[in-house]
Parts: C-alpha cells; sequence; structure tokens
C-alpha cells in the first residue's frame, strides 16, 4: 500500500481529519457471526439494571455471541472517574459511555449498557448518536420497591441527606416515552424479564 492510496489530502474544519480504515464493520461482524447491537438498560438505582444486563451477557455468551458489558458504577471507577452526578455531569457520563459503545459496536460486538441514564434529552442524543444500533430498556421499577432492595445502602443516605442529587430523591428520574423494551422488575420475575429482553433479540437479529 502506497501513502497515495490514503487519498489527497485536503483541508478539514480544525485541522483534524478522518481516516477511513479499510476493514468495515460488517467484515468484523461476518469474523464474529453476530450484528452489533447496543442494549440500553435504563432505570432508578437498585431496579436491576446491572444484574438483567450480566443475566443476558451470560445467556448470550452461551449462545456463541461476542457480549461486553458497560455499567455505569464500574466506569466510575477509570474512564469517568472524573465525573459526579450533576446534570452536566451526568449527560457527559452519557455523551462519553455512547461514544465508547459505538466503538463496541463498530468492532461487532453486542453492548450491554447499565446507567440510570435519567434525562430524555441525554438519551435521545444517544439515539441520535448510535441510530439504529441503539435498543432501549427501561427497566421500570417502582421507587418504593427500589429503596426497600437498596443493595447498596444509598437512599438510606440520601434520605439521610449524606449524598446530594441522588436519583429519585433529590434529582429527577424521567421515564423514557418510546423505549424498545420494557421489563417490570417489581412484577415480573427475573427470568421472566431475562427471558422477555432474548426473544426481542432473537426477532430483531432474524429480521437482520
Ligand atoms: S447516571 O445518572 O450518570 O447514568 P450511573 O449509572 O453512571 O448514573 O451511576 C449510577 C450509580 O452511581 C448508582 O447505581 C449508585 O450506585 C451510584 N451513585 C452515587 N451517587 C449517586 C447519585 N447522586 N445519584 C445516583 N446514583 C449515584
Amino acid at each position: 500500500m502506497k501513502m497515495e492510496d490514503f487519498g489527497p489530502v485536503k483541508e478539514a474544519p480544525n485541522n483534524i481529519f478522518w481516516h477511513k480504515g479499510r476493514i468495515s464493520r460488517h467484515e468484523r461482524e461476518c469474523i464474529l457471526g453476530q450484528k452489533g447491537i447496543v442494549l440500553w438498560f435504563t432505570g432508578l438505582s437498585g431496579s436491576g439494571k446491572s444484574t438483567l444486563a450480566n443475566a443476558v451477557a451470560e445467556k448470550l455468551n452461551a449462545q456463541g455471541k461476542l457480549t461486553y458489558t458497560l455499567d455505569g458504577d464500574n466506569l466510575r471507577h477509570g474512564l469517568n472517574k472524573d465525573l459526579g452526578f450533576t446534570v452536566a455531569e451526568r449527560m457527559e457520563n452519557i455523551r462519553r459511555t455512547g461514544e465508547v459503545s459505538r466503538l463496541l459496536v463498530d468492532a461487532g460486538l453486542i453492548v450491554l449498557a447499565a446507567f440510570i441514564s435519567p434525562l430524555r434529552e441525554d438519551r435521545a442524543q444517544l439515539r441520535q448518536m448510535l441510530g439504529r444500533d441503539y435498543i432501549e430498556v427501561y427497566v421500570d421499577c417502582d421507587l418504593a420497591i427500589c429503596e426497600a432492595r437498596d443493595p447498596k445502602n444509598l437512599y438510606r443516605k440520601a434520605r439521610a441527606g449524606e449524598i446530594e442529587e441522588f436519583t429519585g430523591i433529590s434529582s429527577p428520574y424521567e421515564k423514557p416515552e418510546n423505549p424498545e423494551l420494557i421489563v417490570h422488575t417489581d412484577q415480573e420475575s427475573f427470568e421472566e424479564c431475562v427471558g422477555k429482553i432474548i426473544s426481542y433479540l432473537e426477532r430483531y437479529f432474524e429480521q437482520g
């Protein structure tokens, strides 16, 4: 391959150029024998997003599919450890993670992203960024039930005023208006919720 094969050098805004790779997403997907997609789990803390995402990942992995789970709590230990919970920081958290999802889906992976992602505007941005690759799963669970579960003891701390801007208590959660899928972890069994997601994916992949 010669340098000229990269095409003539043109002007670019901000002097940043786009280098087109020679291997397409489709080729990567063919190697993996699957289609890349992002399942974006949104819901209150304690609604079951991460547990569901991990269970779905296990089922898909057992079917020979390559997945990657992006978890809000986990990413806040590294990539997003500079971010807190103000509206602006949550927006940046979702934007960054959306971009990471876009890369992983371009690599051909099935991405399972579990983030509270409480604001409609941020989720609308994800939909715009990821297009048809974005499947929104609303993990619906009554606040009182999440609070009763309180697996990380955070609702108790939020009620005691020890955590500021806690979603559902002192910071809003805007319910999704048109999610592709809703699971009710306070009404349906865990197995039912996982089954619903897997069936949705099977239909999605069949349609191609
Ligand atoms: S998001 O709102 O920006 O999407 P993200 O999913 O990354 O949130 O992180 C949420 C997790 O951070 C919660 O499950 C909880 O364990 C922890 N957390 C700590 N402080 C807060 C807070 N103020 N509001 C919500 N979650 C918090």
